[in-house]
């Protein structure tokens, strides 16, 4: 089947699509940027990143001109690629519980664009089993498409760096789900670390609840050391220095929380704990 672009990113114009998209359209690939939010897409169609992230400027200034890169806000641009990369937010509730509909729903959306032949790739952070939600949900659609789970772990701010150089988890149910994502993939990362399909979702959560781990960890230390009347940045570097093992502690701060330079950025993420004013990304 012929497809007139490669890939299409839905959630094109968000923090992990459009570094995404930068990435493979500077790779040589034809990249359209689907978003549903129009003063994204005109801001992106104007050359001028939404928010910050290093080296994007550049990089999109270099690619707008150029039939590389094309931005919309038309759900019909679906079907023109062969890779379609579904990067749309997960919202959480009051409780800080992730919505497992959300991803579903936007590509129950998608159904009359979706067509046979084309590679699904799942790359938001999913409720463990939402992969083979949407893919019973093809399946009863009766559409023949590929599909693939392949998370995002990049921090914002250096997602183009980090793509270049760390590596990324790829899963599918059949082998040659695999190799489309290897492909689509491998000419932007350093290295593909294979995981079945479950597996990756987990991964995925616990790359996150890790992180989380560390810095919630951290901020009970702060705390703790308040309370004493003690200096944690003291307590920090004693236990630290000359001691790999604690070398990853990190200071006190804010978790899990954006910086947003977006002139109409919404709501945001959760904190783990409210200590001082270090911002994570
Ligand atoms: N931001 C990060 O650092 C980061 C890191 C790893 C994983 N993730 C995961 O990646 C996913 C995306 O996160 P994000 O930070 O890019 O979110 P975001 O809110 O910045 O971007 C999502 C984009 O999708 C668009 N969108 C939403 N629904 C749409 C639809 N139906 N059709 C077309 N466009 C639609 C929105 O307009 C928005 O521009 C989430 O699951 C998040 O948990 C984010």
């Amino acid at each position: 089947m012929a497809f007139s672009r490669d890939v299409v990113i839905v959630g094109g114009c968000g923090r992990v699509g459009l570094p995404l998209g930068l990435a493979l359209a500077g790779s040589g690939l034809a990249v359209t940027l689907y978003d549903r939010d129009a003063f994204a897409v005109d801001r992106v169609r104007a050359g001028k990143m939404p928010f910050f992230e290093r080296e994007a400027d550049e990089a999109l200034e270099r690619l707008i001109p150029t039939d590389r890169l094309e931005v919309t806000t038309e759900a019909q641009a679906v079907s023109n690629a062969e890779h379609v990369i579904v990067v749309v937010g997960t919202p959480v509730d009051e409780h800080l519980n992730p919505d497992p509909t959300a991803v579903i729903n936007v590509i129950e959306g998608l159904l009359d664009q979706l067509r046979d032949g084309q590679h699904l790739v799942l790359r938001s952070t999913v409720y463990p089993g939402v992969t083979a939600m949407i893919e019973k949900l093809l399946k009863a659609a009766h559409r023949t498409v590929d599909v693939s789970f392949c998370p995002e772990r990049l921090a914002e701010g250096r997602a183009l760096e980090e793509l270049r150089t760390l590596p990324q988890l790829v899963s599918a149910r059949t082998e040659r789900a695999v190799r489309r994502a290897e492909a689509l993939f491998g000419g932007v990362s350093p290295k593909l670390v294979r995981l079945e399909v479950e597996e990756a979702e987990l991964a995925k959560l616990f790359t996150n609840t890790w992180r989380y781990i560390k810095f919630a960890a951290a901020n009970q230390l702060f705390m703790i050391a308040n309370d004493f009347g003690l200096d944690f940045a003291r307590i920090r570097a004693a236990l630290k220095e000359d001691y790999p093992r604690a070398a990853d502690m990190p200071g006190p701060g804010l978790a899990a929380v954006r910086v947003c330079s977006r002139t109409r950025c919404s709501s945001r993420r959760s904190t783990t704990t409210t200590s001082p004013s270090v911002t994570r990304a």
